[in-house]
């Protein structure tokens, strides 16, 4: 499978339309991608996309994929809030996660008042949007962000396969810093 590119758009676009009757989970900012394989290990019936703007974590992504047999996911090496606002249809997607999002530099942060409206968009009604940080700045400033009405907060459901105690997700992220500060909200309409 490639890795999905500024090069290879129309074949994104197709995949991304072949994938319209199942369910879709992103991970945005995958890194090393392993959530992605686990996730896609344990839920055969959903399509994952992990995507990252730096490629060799595309890449490896890709590369562990192959290597597991997983053939419900794949890598777009693209900046997340473009490929959302460009490539990915309202209310298609059934939850969006970002682990870790990079705090610095500040003016390139991910998560902006603009990025979690698309976000909202994206997500079908009940779709829930997972985020893990341990930075206390840019915490409070998502929480500020949160200005959409139509977010609910909702429980930490476990992920559907096992992880060493303590830890909820298991990226490379989490197991160094830890996850502080965790948020899970749900589309209510
Ligand atoms: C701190 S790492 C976290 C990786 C992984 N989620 C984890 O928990 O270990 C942040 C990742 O987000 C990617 N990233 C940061 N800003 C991004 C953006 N705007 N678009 C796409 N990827 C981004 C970085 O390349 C990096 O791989």
């Amino acid at each position: 499978m490639p890795v999905y590119d500024e090069t290879n758009i129309e074949d994104l676009q197709s995949r991304l339309l072949d994938t319209e009757s199942q369910d879709l989970e992103l991970d945005l900012g995958c890194g090393k991608s392993n959530l992605c394989h686990s996730l896609a290990g344990a839920n055969p019936s959903v399509q994952y996309v992990g995507v990252d703007w730096n490629r060799h974590f595309c890449m490896e992504g890709e590369r562990g994929r192959r290597k597991y047999g997983i053939s419900n996911v794949f890598f777009v090496n693209l900046e997340a809030g473009l490929f959302l606002k460009k490539y990915v249809r309202s209310a298609s997607v059934r939850a969006v996660y970002i682990f870790f999002p990079s705090p610095a530099p500040r003016a390139q942060r991910l998560v902006t008042e603009s990025f979690l409206w698309e976000v909202f968009r994206v997500l079908s009604v009940r779709g829930e949007l997972r985020l893990i940080t341990d930075d206390s700045d840019y915490y409070s400033s998502i929480r500020k962000s949160l200005r959409i009405v139509g977010w609910e907060e909702d429980f930490w459901v476990p992920f559907p396969f096992i992880l060493p105690p303590g830890l909820l997700v298991g990226t490379p992220c989490e197991e160094e810093y830890g996850s502080h500060f965790v948020l899970c909200l749900r589309k209510r309409y």
